[in-house]
């Protein structure tokens, strides 16, 4: 039976009793006390609050990423926790224009009463970032230690196991794997459509244009000329590991891929094919997936930049070198990058390969399918 409903007092439903009385300022403690300690409170608590917000929608769709089968309407959804917290990050890298009303001398005040407190020491932040795909050998490490000693048993003990569960690159890439559009080869199709073959051709003629346009180029000379056609040549290495298995998979060896061969190829064809209506919503999902990461890219950039202006090049109170450390995840941390780097493969549309009608109606499918 249904619990009678009762009425609540807005304190009490949002608990402010507890969040209100949760700004213990140890400057006043160590009879100190330092106005800008209470900012620097409140923006972190501001910071974990959204935190668990991002959390909960994130494991909502490692939910129905999870099932068997991906329902389509849950692609929808996906969609919009993924939009969800993506402005919620925005506003995280908005905020640390506040943080940086605290001044390195008024944060001096108080400082060294935090030690060895430190972000790097936020449960929720890891959990966030393990939650998304960062392996524990991908990570950088500044101590002896591993990320997760700072924290307690219990707590290191959910971190592992998340780490041993899938994480929302893993399951993205379990579901790319599975879409059928990818088994639909020349014997599938009754007009016949080799993808590989057909997108190798159109690849041959776009570089073999941008061959010609850069000898043709009236205003370049000729050693600018081989520079470039050099360049040129370099990019053809990435097409060459999506023409050859063997290839990739040595990549994703030297750890410069993540995604398996198909999951990257399924990407590719949603990018390619994304007018296609079946395939926009797929396209929205993975566009999402990167909003995600470039933002989580840029909070980690304003982060090492705003440490800077705070700390100069003082060590953290986590122990680490600060700002070198700092900037060196931003580029190092970065979860999606086969989705970002999948740009580089794309070709104009005007080289499409043209899909047979045949396939063009399988494309109906959904991508509930095994
Ligand atoms: C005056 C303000 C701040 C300063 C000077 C500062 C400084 C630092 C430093 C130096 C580190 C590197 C670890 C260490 O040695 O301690 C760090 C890490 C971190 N900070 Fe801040 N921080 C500030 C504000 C914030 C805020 C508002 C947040 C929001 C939660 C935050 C979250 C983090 C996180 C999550 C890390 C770990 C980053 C990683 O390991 O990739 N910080 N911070």
């Amino acid at each position: 039976m249904d619990k009678e409903l009762s009425s609540i007092h807005y304190d009490k439903y949002l608990q402010l009793n507890k969040i209100l009385d949760a700004q213990k300022l140890r400057s006043v403690e160590f009879d100190k006390p330092a106005h800008d300690e209470m900012l620097f409170i409140i923006v972190h608590q501001v910071y974990e609050l959204w935190f668990k917000e991002i959390i909960h929608d994130l494991n909502s769709v490692m939910d129905l990423f999870g099932e068997e089968v991906v329902q389509e309407k849950n692609i929808g959804i996906a969609i919009s926790r993924l939009d969800r917290i993506a402005k919620i990050q925005k506003i995280l890298v908005d905020q640390i224009e506040i943080i940086e009303t605290l001044t390195p001398l008024d944060f001096l005040d108080f400082r060294n009463y935090l030690l060895p407190a430190s972000g790097f020491q936020s449960f929720q932040f890891r959990q966030l970032e393990v939650s998304l795909g960062l392996k524990r050998d991908n990570r950088i490490s500044y101590t002896q230690c591993a990320y997760s000693g700072v924290f307690s048993q219990k707590e290191q003990d959910i971190l592992s196991k998340l780490e041993e569960n899938d994480s929302m690159l893993e399951l993205v890439e379990k579901w790319l794997e599975r879409i059928p559009f990818l088994n639909f080869d020349a014997t599938g199709s009754k007009e016949g459509f080799d993808f590989v073959g057909a997108y190798k051709n159109s690849v041959a003629n776009m570089l073999e244009l941008e061959e010609k346009a850069i000898n043709n180029a009236d205003y370049i000379g000729d050693a600018e000329k081989h520079l470039r056609l050099k360049m040129l040549g370099e990019t053809n290495t990435y097409f060459s590991s999506i023409f050859n298995e063997e290839e990739h998979l040595k990549k994703i060896k030297d750890g410069e891929l993540k995604l398996s061969y198909k999951a990257t190829m399924s990407a590719l064809l949603i990018n390619l094919y994304r007018d296609e209506p079946i395939l926009r919503q797929p396209y929205m999902f993975l566009q999402k997936l990167i909003d995600i990461d470039e933002l989580l890219t840029s909070w980690r950039n304003r982060h090492a930049q705003m440490v800077l202006r705070t700390l100069g090049k003082k060590i953290g109170t986590g122990g680490s070198s600060g700002y070198d450390y700092l900037k060196t995840t931003a580029d190092k941390h970065r979860i999606f990058y086969d989705l970002h780097n999948i740009s580089t493969l794309l070709i104009p549309r005007s080289h499409l390969p043209v899909l047979p009608d045949d396939l063009k109606e399988k494309l109906n499918f959904n991508f509930t399918q095994k």
